[in-house]
């Protein structure tokens, strides 16, 4: 009896695949989790990695392994090109022929193609790339909006072709139109150094003063709004509003570490938020996450301490407020410099 002995169960460039994973984490264009979102989404490249580890055969000496782990490591590249693919699906085919025991002089397009099945198949990477490599393809999923997802990455592409790409450009335009008609008034754009018209007044921009990088009159689109509840200090002499904020993390990728600055100001009791961006943790010059702790908060303006229970009770006599904070992009929907606009508490 032969041992059918997959690659898989052999070796895999596990540290260079893994880059390219994380890499492929920050793609923005082109790739399908910006057609819809899927918390558990694998990255494509390890799906690739997975389902051609899974399909070729252990290699028997050293040599075989030196070349297939360069063929996978140039497979697993995001950017992978068609004859790469096609190297691929030709390794994948000669292993299925030699599984099969067809003869060695079977050509290869006479060879039937794997058949791979994901049974948890949720947004489609695994069968999506199972299609790339050439494999005869099940997906099947509970969930309904997975099915939906896989409907529209595994199978209409193929039924419908590149005129689909045009169709969902088109109505996602026609949604995103129809939902600013109807509820862009909501969430207005700043502007900077122009007066807001009153409606607006809640929001300013931060710091008070222009930033360097903005031109005056320019418009800003929110990109993302933050909140947080606020409750009263009880220190008789100070009365400030307390942010019941535990951690104030934007981003935090290596070189870019990104949070909120939360600055007391001392005339209006209120906190104000800024944000603050460096390449290091410590370039922050503050810790994000020395907010809220088991309930329990510290005034940031006179450093009492607010038990979880003096918290507790605000809340059943109603006295707990909002802080609502608007973070704004010049570039937005890209890596951009990121402002803030916030309101005093309500
Ligand atoms: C971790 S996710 C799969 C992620 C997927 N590999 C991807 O890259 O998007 C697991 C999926 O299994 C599905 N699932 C859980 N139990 C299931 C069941 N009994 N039958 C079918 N699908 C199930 C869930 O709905 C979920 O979508
Ligand atoms: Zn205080």
């Amino acid at each position: 009896m032969s041992i059918d002995r997959r690659l898989i169960e052999d070796f895999i460039p596990i540290r260079e695949i893994s880059a390219k994973a994380a890499r492929e984490k920050s793609i923005r264009k082109g790739h399908i989790s910006t057609l819809h979102l899927w918390w558990a989404r694998r990255p494509l490249v390890a799906a690739r990695a997975a389902v051609f580890a899974a399909l070729v055969a252990a290699p028997e000496t050293y040599q075989k392994r030196t070349c297939l782990k360069k063929t996978m490591i140039d497979l697993c590249r995001w950017e992978a090109g068609e004859n790469t693919v096609e190297r691929a699906k030709k390794k994948i085919l000669e292993a299925q022929r030699e599984r099969l025991n067809l003869p060695a002089d079977t050509p290869l397009n006479e060879v039937p193609a794997p058949k791979v099945l994901d049974i948890f198949a949720g947004g489609g990477a695994i069968p999506l790339e199972a299609l790339r490599l050439g494999c005869e393809t099940y997906a099947i999923d509970l969930n309904p909006v997975a099915h939906i997802i896989e409907l529209c990455t595994l199978v209409y592409p193929q039924k419908y072709g590149k005129k689909l790409a045009l169709e969902v450009e088109k109505w996602g335009n026609w949604v995103i139109e129809n939902v600013r008609a109807e509820i862009g008034d909501l969430y207005p754009a700043i502007k900077i150094g122009e007066d807001l018209p009153e409606e607006f007044e809640q929001i300013e921009l931060l710091p008070k003063s222009k930033p360097k990088q903005l031109s005056l009159a320019k418009t800003l689109t929110s990109v993302a709004y933050l909140w947080t509840r606020t409750v009263k200090c009880p220190n008789p002499g100070c009365g400030a509003s307390v942010p019941l904020v535990r951690q104030t993390w934007l981003c935090k990728k290596s070189k870019k570490y990104v949070a909120l600055k939360v600055i007391p100001n001392y005339e209006t009791k209120q906190v104000e938020f800024e944000v603050v961006e460096a390449t290091t943790e410590k370039g922050l010059g503050f810790d994000p996450a020395a907010g809220s702790s088991r309930g329990n908060s510290v005034c940031r303006h006179c450093g009492t301490t607010l038990d979880v229970k003096y918290v507790k009770q605000e809340g059943v006599a109603g006295r707990i407020h909002q802080q609502l904070m608007s973070i704004v992009c010049t570039t937005p929907g890209r890596e951009g410099k990121t402002y803030l606009a916030s309101s005093p508490p309500t």
